[in-house]
């Protein structure tokens, strides 16, 4: 598949956002609905997320963040933890060739504790492979927590503390030490299958993120619902906080 087909062209975009989040959820549901495991629907999201991330290299978007699996789902079945470990596994391997032709720069951000090794070693690899790519940033997160994310760097701002040096903490101190320091703040958090809840993403990037509910089911996902939820986005007033004064008269 590549990325650029001359049939499906993204519509005219006024505002795309710099940063996109995506919650890659209802796999289960989309394989139980068609009296499949749920590793099946796992597995039919992998297509889905090489399109979306297509899609959003054609609509220049600079940064995907795609949700692969969250810190709260170690509490699966041993099967599907074990399943889902090794598909991370295999397609970061089975997919880093096309997504570096593609000119993507991959990253991970997550926490190394419990994470397969195999895992870390396939992230590491797509990371080295790819760190000079120009393109599209796309941050697989991968026994990601945010709440966690945000103890870790506490924890680090406490250890250089202890060591002695002076520590004056400040939002861009702080969030020096998130997984992904340089990460740019997360624009439009994008959830499939309905469900209307953060489970644990990016708290401190996405504080002032657009957020978007789709009822599809992450295995439909398309680079096509990619860009009407930009086009929703580019119809959205930020204010961050600012007034907006426009009487009628
Ligand atoms: C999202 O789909 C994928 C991961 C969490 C790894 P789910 O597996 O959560 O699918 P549902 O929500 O049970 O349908
Ligand atoms: C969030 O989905 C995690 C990922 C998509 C990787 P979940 O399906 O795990 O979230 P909850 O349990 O519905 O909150
Ligand atoms: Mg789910």
């Amino acid at each position: 598949m590549k990325p650029f087909d001359p049939s499906r062209k993204p519509p005219e975009l006024n505002h795309i956002p710099g940063h996109i989040a995506v919650v890659m959820d209802g796999n289960g549901r989309w394989a139980n609905q068609r009296g499949l495991t749920r590793t099946e629907g796992h597995r039919a999201g992998e297509p889905a997320l090489l399109d979306v991330v297509a899609g959003a290299i054609e609509a220049g978007v600079k940064q995907l963040t795609a949700f692969a699996f969250s810190t709260e789902n170690w509490k699966r079945s041993p099967e599907e933890v074990r399943f889902l470990m090794g598909f991370n596994r295999d397609v970061l391997r089975r997919r880093r060739d096309l997504l570096n032709e593609w000119n993507v720069k991959i990253l991970w951000s997550g926490r190394r504790s419990k994470l397969w090794p195999s895992v870390i070693t396939e992230l590491e690899a797509a990371q080295e492979l790819t760190k000079h790519n120009t393109g599209l940033t796309l941050v697989m997160a991968v026994n990601y927590g945010g709440r966690q994310e945000i103890v870790d760097a506490a924890q680090a701002l406490v250890d250089r503390a202890s060591e002695g040096k002076r520590v004056k903490v400040s939002e861009r101190l702080f969030s020096k030490q998130l997984y992904q320091p340089r990460m740019p703040d997360v624009d439009l958090v994008i959830r499939s299958s309905g469900e209307m809840r953060l489970s644990n993403y990016l708290l401190w990037e996405s504080s002032y993120a657009e957020l978007i509910f789709r009822e599809e089911l992450w295995p439909e996902f398309t680079r096509e619902l990619l860009w009407e939820c930009i086009a929703e986005y580019s119809n959205r007033t930020r204010r961050f906080g600012k007034a907006v004064d426009s009487p009628l008269n």
